[in-house]
């Protein structure tokens, strides 16, 4: 709970930078809320990923850092064939794409879960995603 509420902090303070740079730098359309997507990524996510880097892998990897990072490069889960042959590296433009649609952009993933609908949702949680370094 504590630690929930230490993120939840630092998502706000991310959150917080990212307005006071829009007030200088133009303002980037598709930059999502994090604190939105920290409520979506509850609802849709959090029942397969776990954030919290001491908590490892559950039904789908960690996704503590993941922005960044090559897919199915985090160390200790077994991911599909076809998700670590993807040639992705995750970020705006890639994950955007894949919480559309996971199996139409990773072609044979076990991940059979539909993609998130909505645009805002996804850039949303992409925002949050982007937080969690
Ligand atoms: C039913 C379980 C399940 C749900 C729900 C789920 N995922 Fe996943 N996710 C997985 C599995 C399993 C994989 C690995 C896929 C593979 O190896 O083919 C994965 C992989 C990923 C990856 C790639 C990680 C990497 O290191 O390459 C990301 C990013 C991701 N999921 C984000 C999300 C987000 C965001 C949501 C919510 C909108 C979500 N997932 C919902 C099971 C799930």
């Amino acid at each position: 709970m504590r630690k929930e509420r230490r993120l939840s902090r630092t998502i706000l303070g991310a959150a917080a930078a990212v307005s006071a740079m829009a007030v200088t730098a133009p303002v980037d359309a598709a930059e999502g809320d994090a604190v939105a997507g920290e409520r979506a990524f509850r609802a849709r996510c959090q029942l397969c990923h776990a954030v919290d880097p001491a908590k490892g892998h559950g039904i789908g990897p960690n996704l503590h850092g993941v922005f960044g990072r090559e897919a199915g490069a985090v160390a200790g889960f077994k991911f599909s064939k076809a998700h670590s042959a993807s040639g992705l590296t995750w970020d705006e433009t890639t994950l955007e794409t894949y919480l559309s649609d996971f199996a139409g952009t990773v072609p044979g993933t076990k991940k059979t879960v539909p993609g998130v609908r909505s645009e805002t949702e996804r850039q949303n949680i992409v925002a949050y995603l982007k937080a969690l370094q």
